[in-house]
This record gives C-alpha cells, sequence and structure tokens, in this order.
C-alpha cells in the first residue's frame, strides 16, 4: 500500500472468537450472577488469575500427551520465555494457591473463577476458541462430603436457570496402583488392535496409554468397545471413596450415572471424575467436567494435598438454554421509566427528571435523537419500559408533568416537584 492511501476493508472477529451483543450481555450476567450466588452461598470465595502463563504450567499439570497440549494451546514466544493462554483454570488457580503460601497458612481453600479460557480447537457447534468457564476448586481436603458437594453445586447451577434432562456421570480414574493395573490392562487389551487405530493413538500407545480413550475417531471408538473398566481394578479404599461420594449424593436424592467411560481429557485426575451432560447435544454434550486432583500440587512443587473441582462451560450452557427456551426468561431488567419530551421546551426538562429520577435510585431513560412525540411513546413501548413522564412546555408552567403507566394504560397528573416519590408510588403499583 503506497504511504497516506489506506485501503478500505472490513474487519471480523478471527475464527472461533465472538461478541457478546448488549442484547446477549443480559444472560451472561444472569449465568455469572447464579454461579456467584450459588458458590457464595457454600463458602467459596473469587479469584482471578492471569490469562496466561508460563506454557510449562499446562504441560506440566494438564499433561504433555493430551489434546490440550498437542494441539489445542495458543503459545506467544517473546525472547526466551514460553507463554500460553489459559486453556483451563484448575492449573492457574493450583499456582496462585501455591504462589500465595496457603499451603502453609490456609491450605484448605474453597475457590472460584469466572473467565475466558482459549483452546485452539476446530470451531463447531458448542467449540469455541475463546469461551467462559466457571470453575469451582476445594482445595486441601480429601474428604468424600467435598466431592459430593461439588458435584452438586454443578447440577445446581444447571437446576437454578430451569434447566432439565440433564445427567450427572461420574467415574473413578482410581490413583496410585490400581491406575497402574488398569494401565496394564489397557496396554494388554489394545496391543493386538494397535495397527488398525489411528496415527495419533499409535503414538499415544507408548507415550500415554490412557489418553488412547480419549480418541474420537469412530473406527477407533469402536475398537475400545469392550475395554477393561478402571472400576473393576479400585482399591478398596479407592473404591469406599467413590462408593461413599455416592451415597452422599443420593442423601440428597441427587441422582448419578456411574459411566465407566468418563476418562477426563485431563492427566491430573485422581479418584473422583465427572461430567454433567445434556445428551440431546449428541457427541460433545458435556457441560461441565470435573474432579479430584490429588497430585496436582505436589507435581508443582508444593506439598501433597488433595483437592477436587470442576468448570462448566457456558457456551454449551447457552445453547441448551436456548434449546429449551428459557433464555429470554433470563434477559436483565430495563430502566423502569422512559422520559419524553412533549415539545422542544420540554427537552431540557426531560433531562433534568431523568437525572433527578436516578439520583432517587430510578432507572430512567430519554431520546437522544430529537424523535416527535409519538415515536418515543413508541420507543417506550417498545422498550419494555414501565412507566412513562411526559415532560411539556404547558404542564411545566403550571408545575406538573405527565405519568403514563405503560403496562395498566393509565394516565395522570403529578407534581413536577415531587416527581421521585410518585413515580416510586405508580411503580409500586404496576408491581
Ligand atoms: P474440561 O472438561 O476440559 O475441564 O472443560 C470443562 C467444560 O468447559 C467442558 O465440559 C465444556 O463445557 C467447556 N469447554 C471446554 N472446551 C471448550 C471449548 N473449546 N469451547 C466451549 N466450551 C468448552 C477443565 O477445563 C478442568 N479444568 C475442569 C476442572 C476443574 N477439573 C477440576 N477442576
Amino acid at each position: 500500500m503506497t504511504e497516506g492511501k489506506t485501503e478500505k476493508r472490513s474487519y471480523r472477529s478471527p475464527r472461533g472468537l465472538r461478541d457478546v451483543l448488549p442484547q446477549d450481555v443480559g444472560v451472561w450476567n444472569r449465568l455469572e450472577e447464579v454461579a456467584r450466588r450459588l458458590a457464595g452461598q457454600r463458602g467459596f470465595s473469587e479469584i482471578r488469575t492471569p490469562m496466561f502463563e508460563e506454557t510449562e504450567l499446562f504441560t506440566r499439570s494438564v499433561g504433555e500427551v493430551t489434546d490440550i497440549v498437542e494441539k489445542e494451546m495458543f503459545t506467544i514466544k517473546k525472547g526466551e520465555h514460553s507463554l500460553t493462554l489459559r486453556p483451563e483454570g484448575t492449573a492457574g488457580i493450583a499456582r496462585a494457591y501455591l504462589q500465595a503460601g496457603f499451603a502453609k497458612s490456609a491450605p484448605m481453600q474453597k475457590l472460584f473463577l469466572i473467565g475466558p479460557m482459549f483452546r485452539y480447537e476446530r470451531p463447531q457447534k458448542g467449540r469455541e476458541r475463546q469461551f467462559t468457564q466457571f470453575d469451582i476448586e476445594v482445595l486441601g481436603s480429601l474428604d468424600p462430603r467435598a466431592d459430593a458437594e461439588v458435584m452438586h453445586l454443578a447440577a445446581s447451577f444447571f437446576e437454578e436457570l430451569g434447566m432439565e434432562g440433564l445427567e450427572l456421570r461420574m467415574n473413578s480414574m482410581g490413583d496410585g496402583e490400581d491406575r497402574d493395573r488398569y494401565r496394564e490392562a489397557i496396554r494388554e487389551f489394545l496391543a493386538p488392535k494397535m495397527a488398525e487405530h489411528c496415527e495419533l493413538c499409535q503414538s499415544r500407545f507408548t507415550r500415554n496409554v490412557l489418553r488412547v480413550l480419549d480418541c474420537k475417531n469412530p473406527t477407533c471408538v469402536e475398537l475400545h468397545q469392550g475395554a477393561p473398566i478402571i472400576l473393576d481394578y479400585l482399591s478398596a479404599e479407592n473404591r469406599a471413596h467413590f462408593d461413599e461420594v455416592q451415597d452422599l449424593l443420593e442423601s440428597l436424592d441427587r441422582k448419578v450415572v456411574v459411566d465407566p467411560g468418563i476418562v477426563r481429557g485431563l492427566d491430573y485426575y485422581t479418584r473422583t471424575v465427572f461430567e454433567v451432560h445434556y445428551p440431546a447435544l449428541g457427541a460433545r454434550s458435556a457441560l461441565c467436567g470435573g474432579g479430584r486432583y490429588d497430585h496436582l500440587l505436589s507435581d508443582l512443587g508444593g506439598p501433597d494435598l488433595p483437592a477436587v473441582g470442576f468448570a462448566i462451560g457456558f457456551t454449551g450452557t447457552l445453547i441448551v438454554l436456548d434449546q429449551l427456551g428459557l433464555k429470554s426468561g433470563l434477559i436483565e431488567d430495563v430502566p423502569d421509566v422512559y422520559v419524553a419530551a412533549a415539545d422542544d421546551d420540554g427537552r431540557r426538562g426531560v433531562f433534568e427528571v431523568a437525572e433527578e429520577l436516578r439520583a432517587g435510585g430510578i432507572g430512567a431513560v430519554f431520546d437522544l435523537e430529537d424523535k416527535r412525540m409519538k415515536a418515543q411513546m413508541k420507543a417506550a413501548s417498545k422498550g419494555n419500559h414501565r412507566l412513562a413522564i411526559i415532560v411539556g412546555s404547558d404542564e411545566l408552567a403550571r408545575g406538573v408533568v405527565t405519568l403514563k403507566d405503560l403496562v395498566q394504560r393509565t394516565q395522570t397528573e403529578v407534581e413536577r416537584a415531587g416527581i421521585v416519590e410518585a413515580t416510586r408510588l405508580a411503580l409500586a403499583s404496576t408491581e
């Protein structure tokens, strides 16, 4: 391009990223509000960690031989440093917990985070390259009540939004010795079929055999039918933990489906793993995934402290809310009052009345486009405001304004001087 000349072109957001437009922000706010309320009621404190971390934090925690680390990280190289946009929240929270000294000062922490995560996935329904997670973590406890508490919380989040038809599925990944025995059994099961597997599975077979089971390739999925299940390899202790979590959930009348197929795509899990599914979404039906990660803190250089948590993805949640026709019920309230100018003299009056109402704690808007009276009233009812206040020169001269109830379709004149009180009364009567 020659200097001084700019080519005219338009721009779009990068693939897999999207804008949340004003008409949708209300629903997002409701999701966050429900998340914060449920977490707060249960003693979880909010934590905010950076959007990117040292790349090694993720290779160490999520695992080298995982889809996330092998294919999906947005990595930035700056000089000597390799930095990665966080693909998930748990690693950063565990790092922050250790860095803040909680492991010594207050090892029992209940934390939550709401924020964007980044994965270079093939964009498709329910999968984006930037997506938001509500992440819950209980650090410092091995108590099965912690597992049951977070699982119940995950399911309650969806119920609180009015969603039905979801399934809470759980499995155990065992730990230590039982995992070793299971790995061996899987290796034996897969070995004779390896030649028929995809290339990625073949390379994973030697590097991290359990990750072969993650493959979504239909041929490989077929080959995995009849594979040994880890529940048959659990130690008595881990079996007791698994049973106790189920008992606790049962005591809350929470239905859980035991699903030996849940292997989770991240390496840090031990014992309890679970997912919340909306089966009608098909292959990618998980709206939430989580579980225990009892060795992550020590793998990241801290003491041997257990932990359990989950992350709910907002992308899938919003799709299901839409499918169930629940989105419109979650839209945020609009300001109660539309202040309309009946004539030119009313224009300043409208401005003053709106500010007076706002100072009195009442939401109010007015027209900035010089619309005629009729168009202003149309905007007032289209905008779902509850009241219109009409300000005109005649009325102002008499010290009054007109108050129109847009729900009950009545109208009265009220004293200009007592406008805030009169509006409050009128709003109370339309409740
Ligand atoms: P995850 O299963 O990888 O677990 O992700 C949790 C949820 O985030 C998924 O069930 C899905 O709803 C959503 N999600 C994941 N990737 C995408 C994407 N590309 N687009 C839209 N939504 C997506 C974790 O991230 C763990 N850190 C959960 C955890 C917390 N485990 C223990 N503590």
